[in-house]
């Protein structure tokens, strides 16, 4: 990655420092290529971003906050770089050891603490995968609602790093919004408490937030406490098909116009639904002229309540170009359609290496979005496979490798990816929504933020990180 050589030199793993990393978490908890099967050691090396790899000298699994800080300070005072580790279902970069040295892996951080009914709140730690928690929370009558499309798989450390969303923050909010509190271990190997644990903090500057979306530049989450809502037990789900993509894009605002709070608001062009179908082996006859579907949710207590909300969006919708509209109501159409749903990402990765932009703009700029992505591609040359969070006007633009030829791969998709951010900032939004900066989205960061943005940032991570060890080459 030639933009990363600005970046200073940093320290070796000599062998005395490997001996320190063994006192501190044990032998069968630092991992090297030369005691772990080369597959296994090249996972902690890549996540879900294209195609990546970085090779990290050491693994570390340390078991607690106490080891984490021991490792930190051994870190800062050798100038190692240290990459931390959730599941490693990240899509901009963000887990991966750009420059080698020490990854963090949080796997062993995978419990859950406490479940405080009377105060609906939960403490975990940061490896607790996330629909894990989601369904211990359930079992209460609780919810938490951020479900990133990896929910089965992804941490809840890394959903708080890259600000994850998914498709429920439509109505509920994105990850941080259920954060109240969170154990962070710093670069100096210092630990502290972000927050409280209160629903309500004016008391100085906002830490939980800073660390949220931080990538893991700024320090290792490990404990968390969020708040709780509670769970919504009914839900309805409409599958619309449209005869045009701009037009399944319209129609998104004005639902919302209409007076509806949907729990989900998913777009999905044809060949994102088709794709999934076919990597499921979910079998899909869809019409000819079928271009793109909406997927809505509508949830609550009552399902009786649910059907006349189902009436107010029928009537917004029956305005427009679609087909016939799918109504699941039983529990096993309504998982078959998310299933499809949360495939797409896994479907089209298996049909080819892709790019994804993570774009997002105001949710009524979506068509003019949707519409530029398009002209893009066909100017350029590439194919795009698009889908997303429309009600958040947050579309995953997936850049298809297919047949292009290494030269345009690695270089001739700069000049597109740049007009699109472009696109989205011009239209009132940012270059990413929900999957961070990290390391792909890295070269593009002017577009969306000033100097004066920048040299705020560079100014926290100086004060958080002054010897540039915490996860390298990220954001910016
Ligand atoms: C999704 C992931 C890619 O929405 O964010 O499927
Ligand atoms: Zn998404």
């Amino acid at each position: 990655m030639s933009h990363l050589e600005e970046i200073k030199p940093f320290g070796r793993l000599t062998p005395a420092v490997q001996a320190e990393l063994v006192a501190i978490v044990g032998a069968e908890h630092v991992l090297t290529a030369s005691n772990l099967a080369a597959d296994e050691y090249a996972r902690y090396g890549r996540d879900q971003t294209e195609d990546l790899h970085f090779s990290p000298e050491v693994v570390l699994r340390p078991a607690n906050a106490d080891e984490v800080s021991r490792i930190m300070r051994l870190c800062h005072a050798h100038r190692l770089p240290v990459t931390p580790r959730g599941a490693g279902t990240g899509l901009s970069g963000g887990a991966l050891p750009a420059f080698g040295g020490v990854v963090v892996s949080t796997e062993r951080f995978n419990r859950i603490i406490d479940i405080d009914e009377r105060n609906l709140q939960a403490t975990v730690e940061p490896g607790v995968i996330t629909q894990v928690f989601q369904e211990a929370v359930a079992a209460r009558g609780l919810f938490y609602p951020p479900d990133p499309a990896s929910r089965g798989s992804c941490f809840l450390g890394g959903n708080l790093s890259e600000s994850s969303g998914g498709p429920r923050a439509v109505k509920y909010g994105v990850t941080k919004d259920y954060v109240l509190n969170m154990q962070v271990v710093l670069p100096s190997g210092d630990i502290i408490w972000t927050g409280a644990n209160t629903l309500k903090n004016a008391t100085g500057y906002n830490l939980t937030q800073l660390m949220i979306g931080s990538e893991g530049t700024l320090g290792i989450i490990t404990r968390i406490v969020f708040r709780l809502i509670p769970l919504p037990t009914q839900q309805l789900v409409l599958l619309v098909p449209f005869r045009q993509e701009a037009q399944a894009a319209e129609a998104v605002s004005e639902i919302f116009r209409a007076g509806m709070v949907p729990s989900a608001m998913e777009f999905m062009e044809r060949e994102a639904i088709e794709w999934s179908a076919r990597y499921l082996n979910i079998p899909l006859n869809l019409p000819e002229d079928v271009r793109a579907h909406l997927l809505i949710e509508l949830d609550g207590q009552d399902l009786e309540a649910l059907y006349p909300e189902a009436e107010k969006a029928y009537a917004v919708l029956e305005k427009y170009d679609i087909g016939e509209i799918l109504l699941a109501d039983t529990a096993a159409q309504k998982e078959e359609l998310w299933k499809l749903r949360r495939n797409v990402g896994n479907a089209v990765r298996y049909m080819s290496v892709y790019k994804e932009e993570d774009t997002v703009v105001p949710r009524a700029e979506l068509p003019t979005l949707l519409r530029g992505v398009k002209a893009l591609g066909e100017q350029y040359g590439f194919r795009s496979v698009c889908y997303g969070h429309a009600g958040d006007g947050n579309l995953h633009v997936n850049i298809i490798r297919g047949e292009l030829s290494d030269e345009q791969w690695h270089h001739g998709l700069e000049e597109p990816i740049r007009r699109l951010f472009e696109l989205c900032v011009q239209l009132g939004g940012t270059i990413s929504g929900e999957h961070g900066i990290g390391l792909v989205q890295r070269p593009y960061i002017g577009i969306a933020l000033p100097e004066a943005n920048l040299a705020l940032m560079r100014g926290i991570k100086q004060v958080f990180d002054p010897q540039g060890i915490m996860n390298p080459g990220k954001i910016f």
